[in-house]
Parts: structure tokens; C-alpha cells; sequence
């Protein structure tokens, strides 16, 4: 049941809309999220989003804000100076803090810390933002559906057999495990030495013999190493022990029999996901340690406002990788709030510009559709709904970019020349039936009219292209957009939609 403090929260005005005093946007309105569209220079970051950005920070909202361009950082510097709120904010950037999301993972607090899955859904996790990067390149066909399940299952295997040799959890260790996966023949060898030892009759002599080619068969080899650590173990829980009986089998008889080709696809997709965490920036601030400013968590216990100063213009893949990944675990976090424990719960944003470089494709609509209940409000903005199809992989890309969007119900239209999206927003807004006269007549009579009433979109396509684009002089610097949605005391104008007009320079 929602608390009292609940229903004043999400019943406070955040800000009314430009040009319209009696239309409210609520906290409320926030955590169901907002859609922001339109062409580059249209005024969507210094429009609509600044109107919405300055709006939560001065209210207390914690944050996250993932920057695609280089001069984000410094756009959101000057809010957060401007709302008073420069204790809160945390600057992550080339060189400054470090944040490891595996050890996040199993040093987090709450249900599945450190759970295989978990990892292995976060480490899988990065097979999608690769793919948003190339552009929506592959896809989801029966072959990709194959080795992608095939990957899953081997990172899910390393990750296990290196907490049961009580081994460090890192992508480097993941890395050291799988090239040196056995082969079918050190598997064998490895049997026959273990008969050897496990024989009764065996000699002291075979012992020995097999002993030191055990020594040195796992020298040089450090899958073997850690297999034999979790052989070793006798302390495990019976969960740890079937888990166990799944990394022998797994290392000793399925992967090892796997044709040579199978085994260097897996390998090589594996060793694709992870190549950007083996130099560079990756390497340095995220495979290490946590910094303590940066726990997503202190965005709803402290307030927060977290800048992941990583521009994708800058670092490319690399930025996209840090700020997709440190965006899924803020998501994680969000959900695992528990709002009816805390005494004044704190409203917390996300804000994503560039949206379709960072989605995911399943679990952004399924984030979307319970924040409310995380008092977490995103803001995503894109230049267009085709943005998203290329980002949403080859099937059910439409579906899936719609029900997203359906779950973000306030979406802002700004100037456009996307026939896709403007087709879009002209199907949301709908249609009304208006009067329309024709009139038949022949040259030489006066001839008859009918007067008739037939439906037409309440705005056409083709009026998104002619709002008003932000840095034009001559009309005082404001920005043009569209507004649908559909509050549940309607808008003052009795429309589907708004019209506003946002000052940039206010
Ligand atoms: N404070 C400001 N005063 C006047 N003009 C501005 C101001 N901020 C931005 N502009 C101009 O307004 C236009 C819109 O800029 P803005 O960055 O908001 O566009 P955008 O829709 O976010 O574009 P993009 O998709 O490239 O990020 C640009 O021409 C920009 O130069
Ligand atoms: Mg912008």
C-alpha cells in the first residue's frame, strides 16, 4: 500500500510547463519517465532537458548522468553549481576514481550478491552495447542465439571454478582460464595420471612418475591449477559441491571435446567481450577497486549526482562499455531499493544523452516499467526512433523500442526532419474529425456544396519539421517542442498534447 509520505512525493510539482502555469509535472510524472527527440540542434539538451535537469536538482534528486559528448561534463557542472548542490557531485573521469563492477557485484549488499548468474549477466551485458555501437550489426538469429548461449555458459563455468579454487574474481583470471582450457588430450592425460594415483595397486615408482607429471602438466597451466584447488576443497556447501561436479564436467569433458573450431569461436567471443578491459582506461579505473564516492546506492542514501565524464565521442567503444555497465548497476541498485524502509526516501534520476548508444535491449523496458516504485525518474534523449530500432538488434526491434517508449510516458518532440519519428509522435497525439466543404459543379452551373466531417491527425508529420530549433536571436533564444502525454486531469487545453516554447538562456 503506498504510504502518505509516498503520495506527497509523487504529488509535488516539479515545474509547470513554459507557457502553460496550470500544467503541472510532478515527481510523480518523473519516476514514469521522459523521452526526449528531436534533430541535432533542435534544443533538446538546452531546452527541454535543461528545464527538466535544473528541475530535479533542485528539488534533492541523487543521479546519474552518463555523457556522450565531451562538453556534457561542464553543462552539468554549471547546474549543479547553479542548484547549490556542488557537495554532491561526483566527477568520474581519465584518471580520477575507479570503480571494479565485478567486485561490485560480490561485495554489494542484498539478494544475488556475488551470485554467478549475476556476473554473468553483467559480463553478457557488454555483448549488447557492442553491438549498439557498431549499429545494430548482427543480430538475434538462431546461429548468434547459439554461440551467445554458448559464451554464457563458459564465463558462467570460469566464474565459478575460480571462486571454488578461492581464486580473485577479475576479468584478467577469467581471461588466464579460458586460453588455457584443456585440451582433449591434457584431459585424458589428466585421467590417466589420476588413475594412476587413485589406483591401490599402483607403485610408489608410477606414483612418482605421475606426481611430477601432474606438477608439471599445471605449471604452466592455470585452468588446471585452479581445477585441481577445487578438486582439493572439502569444506564446500552442498550448492558449492554440485557446483563443482558442473565445472569438472564442464572443463574436463565438454569444453575439452568440443571441436577445435567450436572451442575458438567460444574463445574468441569471449576474448572480443572482455579486449577493451585489457589496456587503457577499462584496465586502469575498472578492474580494480571502488572508489567509496562511487557505491550507485549514495544517489538515493546521500544524494549524490554521479558524472560519468567518459565522452563515447572521446573514448569510443571504451566509454561506451564503462558508462553502459556502470548504468546497468545503477539500475540493479535502484530496484533493489527498498523505499517503505527509508525514512524520507530520496527521488533519483538517470540521464542519458545519446540513449541508443547505451540501451539494453530487454531489461531498459523492464527497468522502465517498475520505476516508479524506485522513485527513479530517467530522462533519455536521441535524435530519432530509428536510433532505437538499430539499437534494439535485428528481431523484434520495433516491439521492443515501443514498449520502451510506452513505459516512458512523458515524451517530448522537438524539430525534426525523421519521417519515422515524426509519423510517430503524429499517431500518438491522434486524430480529430474536422469539417471539410467540397464542392461539385460543372463549368456551367454554380454547382452544389456538401459539407462533411472527416478525420485528420490533430498535428501532421510534417509540423514537427517547422518547430522552432534552439540559437536563433531573433526569437529570444527558445526552443520549440511538442509534449504528449496523457496526465490524468488532462491538459489545461483539453488536447492529447502541448506546445511549449523552452528559453535557452534562463
Ligand atoms: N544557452 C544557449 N543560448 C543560445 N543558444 C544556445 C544555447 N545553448 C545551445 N544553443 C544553441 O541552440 C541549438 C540547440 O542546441 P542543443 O545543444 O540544445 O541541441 P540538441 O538538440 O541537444 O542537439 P544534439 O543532438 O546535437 O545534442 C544549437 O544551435 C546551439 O548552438
Ligand atoms: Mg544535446
Amino acid at each position: 500500500m503506498q504510504s502518505d509520505k509516498i503520495y506527497e512525493l509523487l504529488n509535488k510539482t516539479l515545474f509547470t510547463w513554459p507557457q502553460h502555469s496550470s500544467d503541472k509535472f510532478t515527481i510523480g510524472d518523473s519516476f514514469e519517465g521522459v523521452q526526449i527527440f528531436g534533430a541535432t540542434g533542435s534544443g533538446k539538451t538546452s531546452g527541454s532537458g535543461k528545464h527538466i535537469a535544473k528541475s530535479f536538482l533542485k528539488n534533492g534528486y541523487g543521479g546519474l548522468v552518463l555523457c556522450a559528448k565531451p562538453s556534457e561534463r561542464k553543462t552539468w557542472e554549471a547546474y549543479i553549481k547553479n542548484a547549490g548542490r556542488e557537495k554532491d557531485m561526483v566527477i568520474f573521469s581519465p584518471g580520477r576514481r575507479s570503480f571494479n563492477p565485478i567486485a561490485y557485484e560480490q561485495q554489494r549488499f542484498g539478494k544475488g550478491a556475488g551470485e554467478t548468474l549475476n556476473i554473468t549477466n553483467l559480463i553478457m551485458s557488454l555483448n549488447n552495447l557492442a553491438r549498439n555501437f557498431m549499429a545494430g550489426e548482427g543480430g538475434e538469429n538462431g546461429s548468434e542465439k547459439f554461440w551467445e548461449n554458448a559464451v554464457q555458459r563458459a564465463i558462467s563455468r570460469m566464474i565459478d571454478l575460480l571462486k571454488l579454487a578461492g581464486e580473485d574474481l577479475s576479468i584478467m583470471n577469467m581471461r588466464e582460464v579460458i586460453v588455457n582450457a584443456l585440451t582433449k588430450e591434457n584431459a585424458e592425460q589428466f585421467l590417466q595420471i589420476n588413475n594412476i594415483m587413485n589406483d591401490p595397486e599402483s607403485g610408489d615408482a608410477d606414483i612418482n612418475i605421475a606426481f611430477e607429471k601432474l606438477q608439471l602438466m599445471q605449471e604452466d597451466n592455470y585452468c588446471l591449477r585452479c581445477l585441481l584447488k577445487a578438486i582439493e576443497r572439502d569444506d564446500l556447501t552442498t550448492s558449492q559441491e554440485n557446483a563443482r561436479s558442473l565445472v569438472q564436467s564442464y572443463f574436463f569433458k565438454e569444453f575439452a571435446l568440443l571441436s577445435e573450431r567450436t572451442k575458438s569461436i567460444v574463445i574468441e567471443q569471449f576474448l572480443g567481450l572482455i579486449a577493451p578491459f585489457e589496456t587503457g582506461l577499462l584496465q586502469k579505473q575498472f578492474s580494480s577497486e571502488i572508489s567509496d564516492d562511487l557505491w550507485p546506492e549514495l544517489t538515493y542514501e546521500e544524494g549524490r549526482i554521479i558524472i560519468l565524464d567518459f565522452p563515447v565521442k572521446e573514448h569510443l567503444i571504451a566509454g561506451v562499455y564503462a558508462q553502459g555497465l556502470y548504468k546497468f548497476i545503477f539500475q540493479q541498485a535502484m530496484e533493489r531499493r527498498d523505499t517503505d524502509k527509508e525514512e524520507n526516501p530520496r527521488p533519483c534520476f538517470l540521464w542519458v544523452d545519446e540513449s541508443h548508444l547505451f540501451m539494453n535491449p530487454v531489461y531498459d523496458a523492464l527497468f522502465q516499467s517498475t520505476a516508479r516504485s524506485s522513485l527513479c525518474a530517467t530522462v533519455l534523449l536521441s535524435q530519432g526512433i530509428n536510433s532505437y530500432y538499430a539499437a534494439m538488434g535485428s528481431s523484434r526491434s520495433e516491439s521492443r523500442t515501443k514498449s520502451l517508449l510506452m513505459n516512458l510516458t512523458t515524451k517530448i518532440f522537438h524539430a525534426s526532419n525523421d519521417h519515422d519519428t515524426n509519423t510517430y509522435a503524429s499517431d500518438l497525439i491522434g486524430q480529430d474529425f474536422r469539417e471539410m466543404t467540397s464542392i461539385q459543379r460543372k463549368h456551367t452551373e454554380l454547382g452544389q456544396a456538401t459539407l462533411a466531417e472527416h478525420l485528420f491527425p490533430k498535428v501532421f508529420p510534417h509540423e514537427f519539421t517547422m518547430l522552432e530549433k534552439g540559437g536563433d536571436k531573433s526569437n529570444g533564444f527558445k526552443a520549440e517542442a511538442i509534449i504528449f502525454k496523457s496526465p490524468s486531469r488532462g491538459w489545461s487545453t483539453k488536447e492529447t498534447y502541448l506546445r511549449c516554447k523552452f528559453a535557452q538562456r534562463d
